[in-house]
Protein backbone atom coordinates (compact mmCIF):
# COMPACT_ATOMS: atom_id res chain seq x y z
CA UNK A 1 0.00 0.00 0.00
CA UNK A 2 1.16 3.43 -1.30
CA UNK A 3 1.46 6.23 1.68
CA UNK A 4 1.13 9.55 1.39
CA UNK A 5 1.87 13.15 3.55
CA UNK A 6 -1.04 15.16 3.06
CA UNK A 7 -1.32 16.30 6.95
CA UNK A 8 1.01 15.89 10.14
CA UNK A 9 -2.72 13.77 11.86
CA UNK A 10 -2.46 11.53 9.33
CA UNK A 11 0.96 10.15 10.83
CA UNK A 12 1.59 8.18 13.83
CA UNK A 13 3.97 9.67 16.31
CA UNK A 14 6.50 7.31 15.94
CA UNK A 15 6.63 7.43 12.37
CA UNK A 16 7.01 11.59 12.43
CA UNK A 17 9.64 10.82 14.97
CA UNK A 18 11.31 8.54 12.37
CA UNK A 19 11.62 11.41 9.88
CA UNK A 20 13.49 13.64 12.27
CA UNK A 21 15.43 11.11 12.61
CA UNK A 22 16.31 10.30 8.90
CA UNK A 23 16.63 13.60 8.43
CA UNK A 24 19.66 14.56 11.06
CA UNK A 25 21.23 11.25 9.71
CA UNK A 26 21.01 12.68 6.02
CA UNK A 27 21.72 16.39 6.68
CA UNK A 28 25.03 15.19 8.61
CA UNK A 29 25.85 12.96 5.49
CA UNK A 30 25.14 15.84 3.35
CA UNK A 31 27.75 18.22 5.34
CA UNK A 32 30.38 15.28 5.03
CA UNK A 33 29.77 14.94 1.37
CA UNK A 34 28.76 11.40 1.59
CA UNK A 35 26.92 10.17 -1.25
CA UNK A 36 23.94 8.84 -0.15
CA UNK A 37 21.43 8.16 -3.32
CA UNK A 38 18.34 6.33 -1.36
CA UNK A 39 16.17 7.39 -4.61
CA UNK A 40 18.84 6.24 -7.72
CA UNK A 41 16.84 6.47 -10.93
CA UNK A 42 13.35 7.67 -9.60
CA UNK A 43 11.43 10.78 -10.63
CA UNK A 44 9.06 13.38 -8.50
CA UNK A 45 6.70 15.57 -10.44
CA UNK A 46 5.95 18.54 -8.33
CA UNK A 47 2.97 20.80 -9.27
CA UNK A 48 2.81 23.91 -8.50
CA UNK A 49 -0.58 26.02 -8.55
CA UNK A 50 0.92 28.81 -6.54
CA UNK A 51 4.51 30.52 -5.95
CA UNK A 52 7.60 29.14 -4.48
CA UNK A 53 11.04 29.29 -3.81
CA UNK A 54 11.92 26.94 -0.56
CA UNK A 55 9.61 24.49 -1.86
CA UNK A 56 10.34 24.30 -5.38
CA UNK A 57 14.35 24.56 -4.85
CA UNK A 58 14.71 22.39 -1.52
CA UNK A 59 11.96 19.64 -3.28
CA UNK A 60 14.36 20.03 -6.72
CA UNK A 61 17.51 19.61 -4.84
CA UNK A 62 16.59 17.01 -2.89
CA UNK A 63 15.63 14.74 -5.40
CA UNK A 64 19.15 15.30 -6.83
CA UNK A 65 20.89 14.69 -3.32
CA UNK A 66 19.14 11.11 -3.28
CA UNK A 67 19.70 10.58 -6.55
CA UNK A 68 16.75 10.91 -8.52
CA UNK A 69 15.41 13.84 -10.66
CA UNK A 70 12.53 16.23 -10.28
CA UNK A 71 9.85 17.91 -13.12
CA UNK A 72 8.79 21.26 -12.47
CA UNK A 73 5.26 21.17 -14.02
CA UNK A 74 3.43 24.84 -13.34
CA UNK A 75 -0.67 24.20 -13.43
CA UNK A 76 -0.44 27.04 -16.70
CA UNK A 77 1.69 25.31 -18.58
CA UNK A 78 0.42 21.89 -18.47
CA UNK A 79 -3.43 20.34 -18.79
CA UNK A 80 -4.07 20.94 -15.33
CA UNK A 81 -4.75 24.32 -16.01
CA UNK A 82 -6.88 23.93 -18.90
CA UNK A 83 -9.26 21.72 -16.85
CA UNK A 84 -8.15 18.09 -16.95
CA UNK A 85 -9.50 16.30 -14.21
CA UNK A 86 -7.23 15.85 -11.28
CA UNK A 87 -8.39 11.58 -11.27
CA UNK A 88 -7.18 11.55 -15.13
CA UNK A 89 -3.98 13.80 -13.85
CA UNK A 90 -3.63 11.30 -11.24
CA UNK A 91 -3.54 8.24 -12.95
CA UNK A 92 -1.31 9.71 -15.67
CA UNK A 93 1.52 10.92 -13.35
CA UNK A 94 1.23 7.78 -11.58
CA UNK A 95 2.48 6.05 -15.14
CA UNK A 96 5.70 7.96 -15.21
CA UNK A 97 6.98 9.14 -12.08
CA UNK A 98 7.62 7.50 -8.74
CA UNK A 99 5.78 10.06 -6.70
CA UNK A 100 3.96 13.68 -6.78
CA UNK A 101 4.64 16.78 -4.50
CA UNK A 102 2.00 19.31 -4.93
CA UNK A 103 1.10 23.10 -4.02
CA UNK A 104 -2.07 24.27 -4.50
CA UNK A 105 -5.63 25.89 -3.34
CA UNK A 106 -7.83 23.06 -1.89
CA UNK A 107 -6.67 20.62 0.30
CA UNK A 108 -9.72 18.50 -0.90
CA UNK A 109 -7.89 18.24 -4.10
CA UNK A 110 -4.69 17.12 -2.70
CA UNK A 111 -7.07 14.40 -1.20
CA UNK A 112 -8.44 13.61 -4.46
CA UNK A 113 -5.10 13.55 -6.50
CA UNK A 114 -3.27 10.79 -3.29
CA UNK A 115 -6.82 8.62 -3.77
CA UNK A 116 -6.67 8.50 -7.89
CA UNK A 117 -2.79 7.79 -7.37
CA UNK A 118 -0.87 4.66 -6.85
CA UNK A 119 2.00 6.61 -5.84
CA UNK A 120 2.95 8.79 -2.93
CA UNK A 121 1.70 12.55 -2.74
CA UNK A 122 2.98 15.23 -0.94
CA UNK A 123 1.34 18.37 -0.10
CA UNK A 124 3.83 21.24 -0.65
CA UNK A 125 1.39 23.74 1.34
CA UNK A 126 -2.43 24.56 0.54
CA UNK A 127 -4.51 26.44 1.85
CA UNK A 128 -5.20 24.45 5.06
CA UNK A 129 -1.95 22.74 5.91
CA UNK A 130 1.63 23.04 4.78
CA UNK A 131 3.08 19.93 6.66
CA UNK A 132 6.50 19.70 5.22
CA UNK A 133 7.59 23.39 6.50
CA UNK A 134 6.19 22.30 9.95
CA UNK A 135 7.74 18.99 10.30
CA UNK A 136 11.51 21.48 8.72
CA UNK A 137 10.25 24.10 11.65
CA UNK A 138 10.31 21.33 14.36
CA UNK A 139 13.60 19.70 12.91
CA UNK A 140 15.25 22.99 13.94
CA UNK A 141 13.67 23.35 17.18
CA UNK A 142 15.34 19.78 17.92
CA UNK A 143 18.55 21.55 16.82
CA UNK A 144 18.30 24.94 19.18
CA UNK A 145 16.25 23.27 22.57
CA UNK A 146 17.12 20.68 24.60
CA UNK A 147 13.37 19.14 24.49
CA UNK A 148 11.38 19.75 21.71
CA UNK A 149 7.98 18.54 23.45
CA UNK A 150 8.65 20.50 26.44
CA UNK A 151 8.82 24.13 25.11
CA UNK A 152 5.99 26.55 25.07
CA UNK A 153 5.35 27.59 21.68
CA UNK A 154 3.09 30.59 20.90
CA UNK A 155 2.12 31.50 17.71
CA UNK A 156 1.01 35.51 16.67
CA UNK A 157 -0.99 36.16 13.08
CA UNK A 158 -2.96 34.83 11.23
CA UNK A 159 -5.19 31.58 11.72
CA UNK A 160 -3.95 30.58 8.58
CA UNK A 161 -2.44 27.13 6.67
CA UNK A 162 0.64 27.64 8.95
CA UNK A 163 -1.31 28.06 12.52
CA UNK A 164 -3.28 25.13 11.51
CA UNK A 165 -0.19 22.73 11.13
CA UNK A 166 0.97 24.11 14.30
CA UNK A 167 -2.21 22.78 15.85
CA UNK A 168 -2.18 19.75 14.67
CA UNK A 169 1.53 19.81 15.94
CA UNK A 170 0.42 20.00 19.39
CA UNK A 171 -1.88 17.45 18.37
CA UNK A 172 0.65 15.04 18.18
CA UNK A 173 3.49 16.13 20.16
CA UNK A 174 2.04 17.04 22.97
CA UNK A 175 3.61 20.42 23.34
CA UNK A 176 1.73 23.87 24.80
CA UNK A 177 0.98 25.76 22.26
CA UNK A 178 -0.64 29.56 22.52
CA UNK A 179 -2.06 31.00 19.76
CA UNK A 180 -3.07 34.93 19.03
CA UNK A 181 -5.26 35.82 16.43
CA UNK A 182 -7.56 38.82 15.62
CA UNK A 183 -10.72 38.12 15.93
CA UNK A 184 -12.29 37.11 13.02
CA UNK A 185 -8.74 35.57 11.64
CA UNK A 186 -8.48 32.06 13.81
CA UNK A 187 -7.36 28.44 13.01
CA UNK A 188 -9.80 26.58 11.31
CA UNK A 189 -12.77 25.21 12.94
CA UNK A 190 -12.28 21.91 11.96
CA UNK A 191 -8.53 21.55 13.05
CA UNK A 192 -9.65 23.13 16.42
CA UNK A 193 -12.49 20.26 17.40
CA UNK A 194 -10.01 17.68 16.45
CA UNK A 195 -7.43 19.15 18.91
CA UNK A 196 -9.72 19.37 21.63
CA UNK A 197 -11.50 15.89 20.72
CA UNK A 198 -7.65 15.07 21.08
CA UNK A 199 -6.74 17.11 24.15
CA UNK A 200 -4.30 18.69 22.97
CA UNK A 201 -2.88 21.76 25.16
CA UNK A 202 -3.92 24.82 23.36
CA UNK A 203 -5.00 28.12 24.28
CA UNK A 204 -6.63 30.56 22.07
CA UNK A 205 -6.29 34.46 22.56
CA UNK A 206 -7.01 37.91 20.97
CA UNK A 207 -4.14 39.33 23.17
CA UNK A 208 -0.55 38.67 21.61
CA UNK A 209 1.73 39.85 24.91
CA UNK A 210 -0.39 37.77 26.76
CA UNK A 211 0.59 34.36 24.16
CA UNK A 212 4.26 35.65 24.44
CA UNK A 213 4.30 35.70 28.06
CA UNK A 214 7.39 33.18 28.97
CA UNK A 215 7.26 31.72 25.25
CA UNK A 216 10.48 29.79 24.23
CA UNK A 217 9.22 29.45 20.78
CA UNK A 218 8.10 32.21 18.63
CA UNK A 219 6.17 31.92 15.37
CA UNK A 220 4.56 34.27 12.75
CA UNK A 221 3.76 34.20 9.01
CA UNK A 222 2.50 36.87 6.69
CA UNK A 223 -0.78 38.53 7.28
CA UNK A 224 -2.07 37.87 3.68
CA UNK A 225 -1.16 34.46 2.37
CA UNK A 226 -1.44 33.68 -1.39
CA UNK A 227 -4.91 33.87 -2.84
CA UNK A 228 -5.38 36.55 -0.44
CA UNK A 229 -3.42 39.56 -2.10
CA UNK A 230 -6.89 41.56 -2.54
CA UNK A 231 -7.39 41.67 1.41
CA UNK A 232 -4.18 42.71 2.12
CA UNK A 233 -5.13 46.45 3.11
CA UNK A 234 -8.09 45.02 5.06
CA UNK A 235 -5.49 42.79 6.72
CA UNK A 236 -3.22 45.14 7.67
CA UNK A 237 -5.89 47.28 9.50
CA UNK A 238 -7.37 44.29 10.80
CA UNK A 239 -3.63 42.81 12.27
CA UNK A 240 -2.79 46.05 14.05
CA UNK A 241 -0.64 44.81 16.84
CA UNK A 242 -0.27 41.88 15.92
CA UNK A 243 3.68 41.76 14.64
CA UNK A 244 6.62 39.97 16.49
CA UNK A 245 8.52 43.31 17.53
CA UNK A 246 11.33 44.16 20.72
CA UNK A 247 7.90 43.97 22.99
CA UNK A 248 6.97 40.91 22.32
CA UNK A 249 10.12 39.33 22.41
CA UNK A 250 10.72 41.07 25.38
CA UNK A 251 7.85 39.14 26.91
CA UNK A 252 9.05 35.79 25.61
CA UNK A 253 12.06 33.55 27.36
CA UNK A 254 14.59 35.34 27.16
CA UNK A 255 16.29 32.95 25.41
CA UNK A 256 13.40 32.14 22.68
CA UNK A 257 14.15 31.36 19.10
CA UNK A 258 12.08 33.32 16.40
CA UNK A 259 10.33 31.45 13.23
CA UNK A 260 9.06 32.41 10.46
CA UNK A 261 8.64 30.07 7.08
CA UNK A 262 9.36 32.92 5.17
CA UNK A 263 8.55 35.08 2.74
CA UNK A 264 8.58 37.79 5.39
CA UNK A 265 6.76 41.12 5.25
CA UNK A 266 9.32 43.12 7.56
CA UNK A 267 7.61 46.32 8.95
CA UNK A 268 4.42 43.89 8.99
CA UNK A 269 3.63 40.65 11.02
CA UNK A 270 7.69 41.00 12.01
CA UNK A 271 10.15 43.89 12.32
CA UNK A 272 13.16 43.72 10.51
CA UNK A 273 15.03 43.93 13.82
CA UNK A 274 13.56 40.86 15.04
CA UNK A 275 14.41 38.82 12.28
CA UNK A 276 17.47 40.26 11.88
CA UNK A 277 18.18 39.70 15.98
CA UNK A 278 20.15 36.77 17.62
CA UNK A 279 16.95 34.90 18.39
CA UNK A 280 15.75 34.25 14.68
CA UNK A 281 16.27 31.03 13.60
CA UNK A 282 14.97 31.75 9.81
CA UNK A 283 17.36 30.45 7.47
CA UNK A 284 17.70 27.26 9.60
CA UNK A 285 14.10 26.46 8.88
CA UNK A 286 14.40 27.06 5.50
CA UNK A 287 17.27 25.02 5.23
CA UNK A 288 15.78 22.12 7.13
CA UNK A 289 12.85 22.15 4.71
CA UNK A 290 15.58 20.34 2.78
CA UNK A 291 16.91 17.50 4.90
CA UNK A 292 13.09 16.86 5.86
CA UNK A 293 11.89 16.30 2.22
CA UNK A 294 14.10 14.19 1.23
CA UNK A 295 13.37 12.16 4.81
CA UNK A 296 10.05 12.39 3.69
CA UNK A 297 10.80 11.63 -0.08
CA UNK A 298 12.84 8.52 1.18
CA UNK A 299 10.37 7.29 3.41
CA UNK A 300 7.51 7.42 0.95
CA UNK A 301 9.20 6.55 -2.51
CA UNK A 302 12.67 4.20 -1.78
N1 LIG B 1 8.07 28.61 3.20
C1 LIG B 1 7.75 28.28 1.93
O1 LIG B 1 7.00 27.33 1.66
O2 LIG B 1 8.37 29.05 1.00
P1 LIG B 1 8.07 29.11 -0.56
O3 LIG B 1 6.70 29.72 -0.74
O4 LIG B 1 9.15 29.99 -1.11
O5 LIG B 1 8.12 27.73 -1.13
N1 LIG C 1 0.75 31.28 4.71
C1 LIG C 1 1.63 31.49 3.59
C2 LIG C 1 2.79 30.56 3.65
C3 LIG C 1 3.78 30.72 2.53
C4 LIG C 1 4.90 29.73 2.60
C5 LIG C 1 0.85 31.30 2.29
O1 LIG C 1 0.04 30.36 2.23
O2 LIG C 1 1.03 32.08 1.38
Amino acid sequence: MKKDFLCLTDWSIEELEGLFALAADLKARQKRGEQHHLLGGKTLGMVFEKSSTRTRISFEVGMYQLGGHALFLSSGTTQMGRGEPIKDTARVMSRYVDGIMIRTFSQQGVEELARWSSIPVINGLTDMYHPCQVMADLLTVIEHKKNYREQIYCWIGDGNNMANSWINAAVMFGFELRVATPRGYEPHPVVVERARQRGARIVYTNDPLEAARGADILNTDVWASMGQEEEQAKRVTAFNGFQINDKVIAAAASDCILMHCLPAHRGEEITDEAIESRHSVVFDEAENRLHIQKAIMATLMA
